[in-house]
């Protein structure tokens, strides 16, 4: 730097101009060098539209044949981050508004990035991770189990979360700038309640006595910070499952997580609006904020609003574009926009139902061995804080994350320094050799089994309890099912025994029939950034099963003697990650044979299965080593065998076109903020255009005398969009829009309007909008 503006100090008679600008550039390194300087990785944020078909397909989770969606609550979205050392390694994770990763889409996720970049990104450093909730569309995944109730694999579902996660990455790539990396922890106590109490109770007293609570109360947050446009995003992970909404629901919703992560970023979008407004011009300010001003008088605005009637439907063009200016209104042009995810972690056994179990029928609290009500499983519901309405639950419970994860970001001072690395490996939980432990001392080597559910998997949980005879803690069985199970598959003796005492009902590891049932070939992964260790496992861990993991491989990191890891070393499990098989309990809860205990695949030493890997993969990352990679898991894509009809075509009455106003807004109406407006269109099915990025519902603001301003989308909490057929077979089919007006809405005159594709008989599509009569909020 000294020899730079030495040569300057020489060349004396250059223009005096030329001078400034190589003084400017000068003073612009030196400051880039410090920021530099502090700011160790390259880091990157991207976020994508997976929201899929809001119709006709049955959702992931519950495993409820007849929770079919049918509209859009908010939309689902991949949110992925890269951190790379500059000349080093790197890492992705991405975060799935989803039920869970899916084998089948990593592996075409996987093949893509190899496409695009070579092998910067691969199986190795790449993490998939799923939120858990179970109001998403399903038919995704490739194992017979998890598309039972989706009529099978379901190519629309499976083509959005593929092309929507590749599509995050690359925004992540393409934001890669230098900037810094902050992590925080805090408790959030009221937003998980553990629902197999008695399951836990089984695991040794000494070891509970170690623990406050019986769920982890703990959030951990990354605080993204990019040199250039200051903080850019937030991922944080809490165990609390992702079913405040119940399973009868039928609206798209990224559940509790997703709610926090919608609110979290239009909060800070806002906020950095509103800072920014003091500045420049040119940045776009909230929209609406500008009009506020501009009329006051109630009179005047309801004269202004019946000079909109509704509007027959008509084609439409460019869809998308228009809607998205909703939340790209709030930002900067080219500032990449606040990406913000809420992750999952060990929820094996954690609700956020956190009132408690009760029975429909009698209001008392369910029986606390079983979670029955009179001995059937049928009536007993968990109950969220906004019980009755699972709406309010959702936001109580998103909130209270979303509230907690700000605190954290808001605090976040301990900066993430070091290495980035990563181990893998694929590993066949069907019959692993497990080392462990033995009472007295020594060691004594166990087997894992082939996959197997037992029967309490059928009886659900409180959250969303079996349709049949069946209940928690079974360990006999019932003769029908066991009866239904021999013509699939009847277990041996062997299998039997290994999975004892567990009563087998589904012997999903030996049924191949037309191809696997469950999955045998599990990815182990850790993703290193500094002093924070990722743990990526393919499942829901319990929390007694996590802490354990969490220890395990911190002991082992923390005591290898290499000083890399201090006593600051996080341990975070990212759960649901890169495949799904299901549950993992401790093995002293197994024996209780609750729902996880029956949902735990491979016998009761799965756990002590994961451990052991976990250990190899820590061990190898410590001293510097490569892994074995294992064996590939199956790719089934050619042989998916799909049920779901496709749309076969859309019509309306005589003389209506698609987008008419089926029900409009009473004449020159006046809402309060609060108060909710209904709309109703003639629509056609949302499976003929997903409208990806874009809507199917739009609230919109009068500016002006004649200029209409997106103000809410369907991806806003306060906007439905619910869409209904008369009957299953009927090509006629209506959408209604519900606005419920926020306290935060600014008042003037508004309208509502509903974006579509239809079918043609001979299969063409036609996109369409509406538009509902004006209406004032005062
Ligand atoms: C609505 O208001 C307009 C203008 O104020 C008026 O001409 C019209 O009759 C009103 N319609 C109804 C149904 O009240
Ligand atoms: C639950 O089961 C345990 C073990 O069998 C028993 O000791 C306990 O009393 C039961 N609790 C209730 C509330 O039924
Ligand atoms: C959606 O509309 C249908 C048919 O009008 C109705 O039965 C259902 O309750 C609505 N669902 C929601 C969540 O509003």
């Amino acid at each position: 730097m000294m020899e730079l503006l030495a040569s300057i100090g020489c060349h004396f008679r250059i223009p005096l101009k030329t001078m400034w600008l190589w003084i400017s550039l000068v003073l612009v390194l030196q400051y880039s060098k410090t920021v530099l300087s502090d700011s160790n990785y390259l880091i990157g944020l991207g976020s994508y539209d997976i929201t899929g078909p809001a119709a006709d397909v049955n959702m992931m989770g519950y495993a409820n044949t007849e929770q079919i969606a049918s509209g859009i609550h908010f939309r689902l979205r991949a949110r992925s981050f890269i951190v790379a050392e500059p000349q080093g390694k790197r890492v992705v994770f991405v975060n799935l508004d989803a039920c869970m990763a899916s084998q089948l889409v990593t592996i075409k996720v996987l093949e893509r990035l190899k496409a695009r970049y070579g092998n910067l990104y691969t199986e190795q450093n790449v993490a998939i991770s799923g939120i858990h909730t179970h109001a998403g569309p399903g038919g995704y995944l490739q194992y017979v189990v998890y598309i039972v109730t989706s009529l099978g694999f379901v190519h629309q579902s499976f083509d959005a979360l593929v092309d929507g996660i590749e599509k995050s990455i690359v925004q992540a790539h393409e934001n890669l700038q230098p900037g810094s990396i902050f992590v925080n922890k805090g408790e959030l106590l009221d937003a998980g309640v553990n629902r197999s109490p008695s399951a836990y109770l089984n695991n040794p007293a000494s070891e509970r006595s170690k623990y406050k609570y019986n769920v982890d109360k703990e959030m951990t947050l990354l605080k993204f910070v990019d040199d250039q446009w200051g903080p850019v995003g937030s991922f944080n992970w809490f165990a609390t499952h992702g079913t405040s909404m119940s399973r009868t629901n039928s609206l798209i919703s990224g559940d509790n997580k997703g709610a926090a992560a919608r609110f979290m970023e239009d909060w800070f979008e806002q906020n950095s609006a509103k800072s920014d407004e003091l500045g420049t011009d040119e940045i776009p300010r909230r929209v609406s904020s500008i009009i506020s001003s501009i009329h006051n008088n109630h009179h005047e605005l309801l004269e202004l609003a019946s000079s909109f009637q509704s509007s027959p439907g008509k084609p439409a063009t460019r869809i998308s574009s228009a809607a998205r200016r909703v939340r790209s209104a709030l930002r900067q042009a080219d500032k990449p926009g606040f990406v913000s995810a809420f992750c999952q972690t060990n929820c094996g056994d954690v609700s956020p139902n956190v009132l408690g179990a009760f029975c429909l029928d009698t209001g008392v609290p369910c029986d606390f061995n079983h979670s029955t009500c009179g001995g059937k499983n049928e009536l007993c519901y968990g109950r969220g804080p906004g019980y009755p309405d699972e709406f309010e639950s959702t936001r109580i419970i998103g909130e209270r994350q979303f509230n907690k994860a700000v605190d954290l970001f808001n605090t976040a001072s301990e900066q993430l320094k070091g290495k980035i690395d990563y181990r893998h490996s694929y590993v066949d939980f069907s019959q692993l050799e497990v080392t462990i432990p033995k009472e007295g001392g020594g060691s004594e080597v166990v087997k894992t089994c082939p996959a197997a559910m037992g029967f309490a998997f059928a009886a659900g949980t409180t959250d969303g309890p079996g349709a049949f005879d069946f209940k928690q803690g079974d360990d006999k069985g019932n003769p029908f099912w066991r009866l239904v199970r021999n013509l699939l598959k009847a277990p041996d003796k062997k299998q039997v025994e290994c999975h004892s005492p567990k009563p087998i009902l589904l012997d999903t590891g030996e049924m191949k029939q037309p191809y696997d049932w469950a999955p045998s070939i599990l990815p182990v992964q850790i993703l290193r950034i500094g002093q924070l260790v990722i743990l990526s496992v393919p499942g829901e861990f319990t929390t007694m099963s996590g802490r354990r993991l969490r220890d395990a491989v911190k002991t082992m990191l923390t005591s290898s003697g290499s000083g890399e890891f201090g006593s600051n070393t996080h341990v975070v499990i990212a759960g649901l990650t890169n495949t799904y098989s299901q549950y993992i309990t401790s093995f002293e809860e197994y024996q209780i044979q609750r729902y996880e205990g029956a949902s735990t695949l491979y016998g009761p030493h799965t756990l002590s299965a994961y451990i052991q890997e976990f250990q190899k993969l820590a061990s190898a990352l410590i001293k510097g080593q490569t892994v074995e990679p294992g064996p590939q898991p199956p790719d089934f894509l050619k042989k998916q065998i799909s049920f779901l009809t496709p749309v076969v075509m859309d019509s309306t009455p005589a003389g209506v076109n698609f987008g008419d106003v089926s029900s409009d807004v009473p004449a020159n109406s006046t809402f309060k903020r609060g108060s909710t407006v209904t709309v109703v269109f003639w629509s056609a099915c949302p499976r003929n255009d997903l409208m990806t990025e874009g809507t199917f519902a739009l609230v919109e603001i009068l500016q002006g005398k004649d200029t209409w301003v997106p103000t809410y989308d369907d991806d806003d909490f306060c906007l439905r969009f619910n869409w209904s057929r008369p009957s299953k077979l009927s090509p006629r089919s209506q959408a209604t829009i519900e606005w419920t007006i926020p306290p935060s809405a600014s008042l003037g005159v508004y309208r509502i309007r509903h974006f579509g594709a239809a079918k043609r008989l001979m299969g063409s599509i036609q996109h369409f909008t509406g538009t509902s009569s004006a209406f004032v909020v005062a």
